[in-house]
């Protein structure tokens, strides 16, 4: 199921990015909507999708009140081109809304419906970044199951490299999937980073690949320090590569779009 999605994305050209973490709260949705900044400032024509769709987030990041949303899509009340908005920084941004019980299982009518949505959207955008919600509900594995990549956020908090490895594992096990891309956020110092990356790699090395046949290759993009700017730009409702693009986050990210594209 995943790979002839992930192939017939690939061969129109895009690059569909879920960016996950296993744990809430490290980053992911901060990452993903400047992440998305970074690349229009390079060139890029993205897409950023709120796949969080009982819990969306987006749509507050970015001070947006949206009457359609990704939800009227999977429904059929809404074309795609009605649903996704201009939002700040030139990004297309398809927001989802929330507290929508309906998500919280996954259907396969909804799984369709998604997967024929996201690959409209990678024939006509560079990059589609899908940000995911918390945790490895069906929801959050098949979302990641359609990106052609997938960045995982972790914080050097123990929880939060356990659940980053989790997902690691659950994604490998089920999809096959052998590259992941890692990101440690909310980094204090330079150490710690490369640190935390070296003890994902090493663990995946000492008990998955025998277990699962495969070796397991957990890049490691970059690090982004602990930033007060980031909750202050949250607060204002604005992307922070827009209010404070010098902001050490902020040059993280740039930084981080930067060794994205260089990998891909
Ligand atoms: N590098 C950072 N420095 C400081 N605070 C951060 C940083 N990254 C994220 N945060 C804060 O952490 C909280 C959770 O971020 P969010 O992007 O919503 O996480 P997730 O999408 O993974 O749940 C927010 O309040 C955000 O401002
Ligand atoms: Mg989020």
């Amino acid at each position: 199921m995943s790979n002839e999605t992930t192939s017939s994305v690939a061969a129109a050209g895009a690059k569909i990015l879920a960016i996950t973490s296993g744990k809430g709260g490290v980053g992911k949705t901060f990452v993903a909507a400047n992440l998305a900044a970074a690349l229009v400032r390079r060139g890029k024509k993205v897409l950023l999708l709120d796949a969080d769709l009982g819990l969306a987030n987006l749509d507050i990041i970015f001070n947006l009140r949206p009457t359609v949303t990704l939800h009227d899509v999977l429904t059929g009340r809404a074309t795609l081109d009605e649903a996704v908005l201009m939002a700040p920084c030139g990004i297309a941004l398809l927001p989802a809304a929330s507290g929508l019980v309906e998500y919280s299982r996954l259907t396969g009518e909804v799984q369709d419906e998604l997967r024929a949505v996201i690959a409209d959207l990678g024939r006509r955008y560079d990059y589609v970044l899908l940000d995911t919600g918390a945790g490895i509900s069906d929801l959050v594995l098949f979302t990641a199951s359609l990106a052609q990549d997938v960045l995982v956020v972790v914080t050097p908090e123990p929880t939060s490299i356990a659940d980053a490895y989790g997902t690691v594992k659950i994604l490998a096990m089920l999809q096959k999937r052998q590259d992941f891309r890692i990101v440690i956020n909310q980094v204090k110092n330079t150490t710690e980073g490369g640190r935390i990356a070296r003890q994902l790699q090493t663990v995946a090395n000492r008990f998955l690949t025998t277990q699962l046949g495969m070796e397991l290759k957990l890049q490691h993009m970059g690090d982004i320090p602990h930033d007060p700017a980031v909750p202050d730009a949250v607060r204002k409702r604005k992307l922070l590569l827009e209010v404070l693009p010098g902001a050490p986050a902020a040059r993280a990210v740039t930084a981080l779009a930067a060794a994205l594209e260089a990998a891909s």
